[in-house]
């Protein structure tokens, strides 16, 4: 039996997560120490901008309205107008033509991995990832039961088709990708989604159904003028999960969806274990009021200049530092090199600085750190003299 009740698989998950809360405490630690303002904490992924106004709008619109039944239970799947406009949206990213039947509204992006974990894993099935990833996929994917198989990426963290296609075993059962990535800033290529879509279109031809899940909460926040390539139109057996999280700039209030396209295998089959999986994982439906609201603000989106404006700057200040860098095409993160090969070091001698960033080893990839720029413009600035003084003491 686990200490004070707690099984044995949570104490060891509370543990290996404890990194995460170690990272937290130290931040809390030198922030009571030194005084927030003091401190320069890049460590968290929680947007700082304000909501796009539409958002507003369409919240007090919503929270305005008289009609009855609109606070009820609802099909676990959602409204449906609501899943009709999500629809619109999705038929746009993916040039594919896709109905409001084939959307699934979701407590965030989280929600909708998990429902899609539940819906296809079967004990000891495999989820491909290439590296690095974002932390709680290994959490997402065992609590149905599945095996998360990381894959190296190449050196500038583009996808590496070939390491995806040697880890492919029997019991694979989907490819995860995550793009604009968290924590690289990469955009995969449309060649590289086409190359991948090829390999699983040509291995499912022989009898093994892989599917691609796109999770892409970032997909909106992109730099220079770059984009991220639609995924369905390049292969059937595609599931896309995301979130408002990012876009509008709401993480807290939990919603978003899951696309299924509309030619996949046995899609109804798949619509039904989702939809099921929705209601018995204890998410019954999204929230019914952020349903209403996002379906109104479905185009909108932060202001992204802001996030690119903050991107230049600290890559002036990371250059400076002499760290080596891919420039993020999107997301709010940077991944630099560690200039020494134990990353944990440089993050002791940036927290000396008062600098709190996140270790690489978290992403499944060592060696490299995380550092996100949804905070101010003065933080950023304010951090430049102590990188410069952490990567000298290391050098
Ligand atoms: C890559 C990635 N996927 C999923 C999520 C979860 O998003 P949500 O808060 O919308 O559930 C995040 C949150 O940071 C993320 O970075």
């Amino acid at each position: 039996m686990g200490k004070n009740g707690v099984c044995e698989k949570m104490i060891n998950f509370m543990e290996r997560a404890s990194w995460i809360r170690k990272m937290f405490e130290e931040g809390a630690k030198l922030k009571q120490e030194h005084g927030a303002d003091k401190v320069c904490d890049f460590s968290l992924g929680n947007p700082d901008l304000p909501p796009p106004p539409e958002f507003k709008t369409a919240l007090i619109e919503a929270a305005s309205s008289n009609e009855p039944g609109i606070h009820s239970y609802m099909p676990n799947a959602g409204i449906p107008w609501v899943r009709d406009e999500i629809a619109k949206q999705v038929a746009k990213d993916h040039e594919v033509d896709i109905s409001g039947q084939e959307i699934l509204m979701t407590c965030g992006a989280a929600g909708g991995l998990n429902i899609i974990f539940k819906a296809i894993l079967n004990p000891g099935d495999e989820v491909i990832v290439p590296r690095p990833f974002f932390v709680e996929y290994n959490f997402y994917v065992d609590n149905h039961l599945g095996k998360l198989v990381p894959v190296e990426s190449k050196n500038d963290f583009s996808l590496n088709i070939q390491n995806i296609k040697n880890a492919i075993t029997p019991n694979t059962k989907a490819i995860l990708l995550n793009s604009p990535n968290n924590p690289s800033g990469v955009i995969y290529s449309e060649e590289s989604i086409k190359e991948l879509s090829k390999l699983l279109t040509e291995i499912g031809e022989k009898g093994q159904q892989i599917f691609l899940i796109s999770d892409e909460p970032y997909r909106r926040l992109v730099f220079s003028g770059s984009s991220v390539p639609p995924l369905m139109v390049h292969y059937k057996n595609t599931i896309i999960t995301t979130s408002f999280s990012k876009d509008l700039s709401i993480p807290g209030e939990r919603i978003g969806y899951v696309a299924v396209h509309p030619q996949a295998d046995e899609k109804d089959l798949l619509l039904g274990a989702l939809t099921l999986a929705n209601r018995i994982l204890g998410y019954v439906n999204a929230p019914a009021l952020m349903q209403r609201v996002v379906a109104k603000a479905v185009t909108a989106n932060v202001d992204v200049s802001i996030y690119e404006r903050r991107r230049d700057l600290f890559a002036k200040i990371l250059e400076r530092a002499g760290l080596t860098f891919i420039m993020p095409q999107g997301a709010f993160y940077f991944f630099p090199k560690s200039p020494v090969a134990d990353e944990m070091e440089f993050v002791k001698s940036l927290q000396k600085e008062l600098i709190l960033t996140v270790p690489g080893s978290g992403f499944g990839q060592p060696g490299y750190i995380r550092i996100a720029f949804c905070v101010d413009d003065e933080v950023i600035k304010r951090s430049e003299d102590g990188f410069k003084r952490a990567v000298d003491s290391l050098n």
